[in-house]
């Protein structure tokens, strides 16, 4: 039975992971160190948010920036669902949109892999090359917070 014991722990949590469902709502901190809250996702799949960005492309003081975004509510999400969002930062005149799925890892950790567009505004049509900036972040869950 001693020696079961691990075995059976193993077991349990690899099931757990499995049933658990991925959920956008709460604390979220990326790879950058960059926060993000969304308090709650509505029966539709929308959802308002707050993002204090870590980083920024420009010289200007950053301040904590509203998001809006939608999740997929399709039958096939299987707990693990696509979204998308978009912050319109309140320091800067630029734009990202993020898309991305919620996902629940092998440890039964949740956590968002996404892609982004940042869109910087520029002064004509001739700097339009030059004005969209594109990468990836991980998003992992704050607990424990208000
Ligand atoms: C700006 O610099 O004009 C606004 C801030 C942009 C921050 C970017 S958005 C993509 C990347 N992920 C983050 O968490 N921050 C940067």
């Amino acid at each position: 039975m001693v020696r079961a014991t691990p075995f059976l722990l193993v077991l349990f949590l690899a099931l757990g992971a499995h049933g658990k469902k991925c959920s956008l709502t709460g604390h979220w901190v990326n790879d950058l160190g960059s926060n993000m809250t969304i308090p709650a996702v509505n029966g539709n799949g929308d959802f308002t948010g707050m993002y204090h960005t870590a980083v920024t492309a420009t010289t200007n003081e950053i301040k904590v920036s509203p998001l809006q975004g939608t999740m997929q509510k399709g039958p096939n999400q299987k707990g693990q669902p696509t979204f998308g969002f978009t912050v319109n930062w309140s320091f800067s005149d630029s734009i990202t949109v993020f898309t991305g799925q919620c996902f629940v890892d092998s440890e039964g950790k949740e956590i968002l892999r996404t892609m982004w567009l940042l869109r910087s505004r520029v002064e004509n049509i001739n700097n339009d090359w030059k004005a969209t900036r594109v990468g990836t972040n991980i998003f992992t869950r704050l607990p424990f917070q208000e």
